[in-house]
């Protein structure tokens, strides 16, 4: 541990699917943590960059989880943005959560390094938690996943191993500018892991490929916001082409173990109940 712990790590996006982990893994080892999200206290807002000086206050470190995603067009200025005035604060340790083959979160690392920041970057796959804590749940809940992706492989990552990466990197030593990559260790393609979670949770549910005008239309009519439509139509499109059809040995080398296998990840779900109806 190091000597700054007495002070909270701040954790941006702290009550999301990574942010929410690093805090109770850090919360259980007695560390203070403080919240930086529109809930919390003070307020952060990306948006409102009034209410960043405020929350960065005192605090020894910070885990940068961007919100609504780093592939959005701007991210990277506003990350750095963000990175500046926390080094201009005396804040210099920022754990920056990062996405595999976009070019904007590529750029937002970029600046997150230039920004003079003792900095790690957590770049990693596609969270198997968007199955059940994201926009896909409520197709799972209708029996019938429709994406406009095909059969691309992505190594899919537990969220539990990239709160346990952050944990690690923001609690030992010898992590200051390094790079991760962390992903599952199986490539599945989104009809293999709706396959498995339709096994686990003992129900069918089937997927189906649709084109980029069908989706954008069924998003539509589940009145999802605008922008996150055309988020998710970006990363269907642009990354899932095959360039993340790659595992990496990122989780072995940060934690020194084999990342979570999908599997187990369906199968703990399942047993929560989430995807039963
Ligand atoms: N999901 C993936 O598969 C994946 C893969 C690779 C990288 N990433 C990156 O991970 C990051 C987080 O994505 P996620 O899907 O895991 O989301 P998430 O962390 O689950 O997002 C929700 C969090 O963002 C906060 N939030 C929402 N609006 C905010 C605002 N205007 N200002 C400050 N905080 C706000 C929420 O708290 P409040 O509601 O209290 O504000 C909550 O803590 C993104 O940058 C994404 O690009 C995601």
């Amino acid at each position: 541990m190091n000597s700054t712990t007495s002070k909270p790590i701040l954790i941006l996006g702290g009550t999301g699917k990574t942010g929410r982990r690093l805090a109770e893994r850090l919360t259980a080892h007695g560390l203070p943590v403080r919240i930086g999200s529109r809930s919390g206290t003070p307020r952060f807002d990306w948006e409102l960059p009034a209410t960043w000086g405020p929350a960065m206050q005192g605090v020894s470190a910070v885990y940068i989880s961007y919100y609504p995603d780093i592939a959005v067009p701007g991210a990277a200025e506003t990350v750095g943005a963000f990175a500046r005035l926390a080094v201009a604060n005396g804040v210099t340790r920022l754990v920056l959560l990062s996405g595999r083959g976009e070019t904007e979160a590529q750029r937002a690392e970029e600046m997150l390094k230039a920004s003079g920041a003792d900095w790690t970057i957590l770049r990693c796959a596609w969270f198997s938690q968007n199955f059940s804590e994201g926009f896909l749940v409520e197709s799972l809940l209708e029996g019938e996943v429709a994406l406009p992706v095909g059969n691309v492989g992505e190594p899919f990552v537990d969220a539990d191993d990239i709160a346990d990466a952050a944990f690690v990197a923001l609690t030992e030593q010898g992590h200051v500018g390094h790079l991760y990559e962390l992903t599952g260790p199986r490539l599945l393609s989104f009809a293999d892991a709706v396959a498995e979670i339709a096994k686990a949770a003992g129900r069918d549910i089937r997927y189906i490929k649709v084109s980029h005008d069908e989706f954008t239309a069924a998003m539509a009519a589940h009145e999802l916001p605008p922008e996150i439509a055309w988020l998710l139509n970006e990363l269907f499109t642009e990354v899932l082409d095959g360039r993340n059809e790659t595992l990496t040995d990122g989780v072995q080398r940060v934690l020194g173990r084999a990342p979570k296998d999908f599997s187990a990840y369906a199968n703990e779900t399942a047993a929560t109940g989430i995807w039963s109806n």
